[in-house]
């Protein structure tokens, strides 16, 4: 992001007209979840509980001012009415069909909004089944090479904002965990991924295709997955270059979220770690394309970095150099969406005596993760308004694995992700930052 790009305060253009959200697995429980939950919010018949934009507040100033505006007064975010939605999958099910099939919501919830779901209906899909082994949908385009499925991706974004007057749009990748890839040189510039393109190199996933088609067009692109699609020099100079702002990856939901709080606690009082055992049982669509070990090691080496960056053993060696973390997740169909997570956390204290922590979280995984889209997609439409391009670190509070520039390290602390981003929307606005340094209010002044 050039410095001389950044808007602040009243410069950054107004969100005018309609925002479009277009989703790359939008029949997924994930999507379906956010989609609906937006229009009962929008009908009044439901909370937008878990969404910042919408329920959240932000500190001003000084303590005794007591200025806390709601985040969605204080800066200029899309209104819920605004939003458009459209999007890929590889089954043709429509919005109501694929959400009665992803078993979150309930009936009557979905009934409520059901001409409003049926009308929206995926458009066809590039898919490549080496990279999602468990699932092999049909809704699938048949445009020649990568090229000429990137075009029709291109295509599909223009038609989509012509049809709905759109000028301004967020795309998201909500689809299927990939397989694990590691970035090679083929990844590593915007030529190199031109001509691997144009080459049909097989180290290019589907997931790479939409990011390009995003930045390409000049659209935001957010990574809800673990998969590396833009999370490589090549993406990253290329989302710099076209001006477009982009974010990733794995929404930080269920256990994550839980370790990304309790973990922080831990260290904070320096309390040692010598083993967190988690494991997951999930009986939905995500849970069946992670019981492929191939689709299963991108979403594990997301999951496992998170204690490391955190706990630090290099600065923390007596506490922290040997902990033994496994995770795990086991496809558990009677349960569909409502994921149980259990953690074993083997703990130790002052001269080195033993505690453990058990946590059961009974969690519903997309109930987790809507709020999450929902907040992403008006952040990052903020971003782009404001000037914000390349990775927008600011948005780490939503991610397991959040992306970084080169030469720094992730943050995952989610306390700490929260200021990041509260302390980024005061910069935006010309605010004051909040550092919570106290000491100046009794300080005695000296005059
Ligand atoms: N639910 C959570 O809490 C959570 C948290 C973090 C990450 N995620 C990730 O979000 C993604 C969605 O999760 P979900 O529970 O909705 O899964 P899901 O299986 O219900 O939905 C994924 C959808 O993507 C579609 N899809 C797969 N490949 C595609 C492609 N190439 N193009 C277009 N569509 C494609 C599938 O057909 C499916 O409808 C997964 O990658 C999951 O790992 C979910």
């Amino acid at each position: 992001m050039k410095a001389g790009n950044l808007k602040k305060g009243a410069d950054i253009a107004a969100p005018k007209g309609k925002l479009g959200v277009l989703i790359a697995g939008i029949g997924g429980a994930v999507s379906t979840t956010f989609i609906a939950g937006v229009e009962l919010v929008r009908r009044g018949l439901a909370a937008p509980v878990g969404s910042l934009t919408q329920l959240g507040t932000i500190r001003l100033g000084k303590r005794y001012e007591r200025r806390a505006p709601m985040i969605k007064d204080f800066v200029s975010l899309a209104a819920l009415d605004d939003l458009v939605f459209g999007g890929w999958d590889i089954y043709e099910a429509n919005c109501f069909e694929a959400a009665l099939f992803a078993r979150v919501l309930r009936r009557d919830h979905l009934d409520s909004i059901r001409d409003f779901l049926k009308e929206i209906i995926p458009m066809k899909a590039v898919f490549d089944r080496r990279f999602v082994k468990n699932l092999d949908g049909s809704h699938v385009k048949d445009a020649p090479g990568l090229r000429g499925k990137l075009e029709a991706l291109k295509a599909d974004i223009s038609d989509f904002k012509a049809r709905n007057g759109v000028d301004r749009c967020v795309l998201i990748w909500c689809g299927s965990t990939e397989i694990h890839l590691k970035p090679g040189p083929i990844h590593q510039s915007i030529a190199s991924l031109q001509k691997a393109i144009d080459e049909n190199d097989p180290g290019i996933a589907p997931s790479m295709l939409y990011g390009l088609a995003a930045l390409e067009s000049g659209v935001a692109f957010i990574n809800g997955a673990p998969n590396l699609t833009i999370d490589i020099p090549g993406m990253i100079d290329l989302a710099d270059s076209t001006g477009t702002p982009i974010a990733g990856k794995d929404f930080k939901t269920g256990q994550t979220l839980m370790k990304t709080i309790l973990a922080p606690g831990l260290k904070t009082r320096l309390l040692g770690l010598e083993g967190w055992y988690s494991t997951n049982i999930l009986g939905n669509r995500d849970g069946l394309v992670l019981d492929d070990a191939e689709s299963f090691k991108t979403k594990e080496e997301s999951k496992l970095s998170v204690l490391e960056h955190i706990l630090q053993p290099q600065l923390y060696p007596i506490l922290y150099k040997n902990y033994y973390h496994k995770v795990t997740i086991n496809y558990y169909p009677p349960r569909g969406d409502n994921k149980e997570g259990w953690d074993c956390i083997d703990i130790f204290g002052w001269l080195g005596y033993p505690m453990q922590i058990k946590v059961d979280f009974q969690c519903r995984d997309s109930i987790l993760a809507a709020p999450l889209i929902l907040d992403l997609v008006l952040f990052m439409d903020l971003a782009q308004r404001a000037g914000m391009s390349g990775i927008q670190e600011w948005l780490s509070f939503y991610f397991k694995s959040p992306m970084f520039k080169e030469g720094l390290y992730p943050e995952h602390d989610l306390f700490i992700q929260s200021m990041k981003l509260k302390n980024t929307l005061r910069y935006l606005m010309g605010e004051e930052q909040i550092t919570h340094f106290g000491l100046d209010y009794y300080m005695n002044d000296e005059q």
